[in-house]
């Protein structure tokens, strides 16, 4: 299975913006035959993004989407819709979603079936929160996430990409040293029935991706910050 490098852009860059950041991207990282990169923009600059990327190496993802296929959600975005624009992947659980937009692991584990059942690549986060680290809570947080978010879909488990994501590492600047993550992804491993794809995201930069990915354990990254800058996100795309 080739790296995963993949680009979080969260709530960043309109359309046009990220037309021309894609242009600059694809210029400065090259052919990168033995990767795969993945570029996750707000869902208003999906199409413009999709554009951009056609026939290219570059695959396109989403950051969130509804557990339905249509219906009177208003706001929401249906799986379908991502497909119809290129997406082959969708971000599921992301600790944002969780903890500031109040998604349960009962949410998350309706959108992982959709996703499937529809034919996208789930990317599911899954982190502890500083607290719950310094509480020795780490390997139970994680345990209760993985099992709810992968419910009654154990054995489809090598169907979908898990992200490690520690709550305190996002934005901080605070990486998980590499035998901290290391150790957690060891340990979602564990509780999975099939092999699947684990990335590693949290404060990752051009500085730390080349350390991180020599661990085995850690298949690919999932990046933001970082993301948002063509040079710093060409650098992480380059790894070693
Ligand atoms: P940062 O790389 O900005 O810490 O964000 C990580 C993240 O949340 C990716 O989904």
């Amino acid at each position: 299975m080739e790296p995963i490098i993949a680009g979080n852009w969260k709530m960043h860059k309109e359309p046009g913006e990220s037309r021309s950041f894609v242009q600059e991207l694809m210029a400065l990282a090259g052919e990168m035959r033995d990767r795969i990169t993945i570029l996750i923009p707000a869902f208003t600059s999906l199409p413009a993004v999709s554009e951009v990327i056609r026939n290219t190496r570059f695959k396109l993802g989403a950051q969130n989407m509804h557990w339905e296929r249509s219906g009177a959600y208003t706001g929401e975005v249906s799986g379908m819709f991502l497909k119809a624009l290129g997406c082959e992947y969708v971000v599921i659980g992301h600790s944002e979603r969780r903890h500031i937009m109040g998604e349960t692991d009962e949410m998350v584990n309706r959108k992982m079936k959709t996703a499937l059942e529809i034919g996208l690549i789930p990317i599911m986060c899954v982190g502890e929160k500083e607290a719950e680290r310094d509480a020795g809570k780490t390997e139970a947080v994680i345990e209760r996430q993985v099992e709810q978010g992968l419910k009654s879909i154990e054995n489809e488990a090598h169907k979908i990409i898990l992200a490690y994501e520690p709550v305190w590492a996002i934005g901080t600047g605070k990486t998980a040293t590499p035998e901290q993550a290391a150790a957690a992804h060891a340990f979602i491993r564990s509780r999975l029935k099939k092999p699947s794809t684990i990335l590693y995201g949290g404060s990752v930069k051009p500085d730390n991706i080349d350390t991180l990915m020599k661990e085995k354990e850690i298949q690919g990254v999932l990046v933001g910050g970082a993301s948002l800058d063509a040079e710093s996100f060409a650098r992480i795309v380059k790894f070693q």
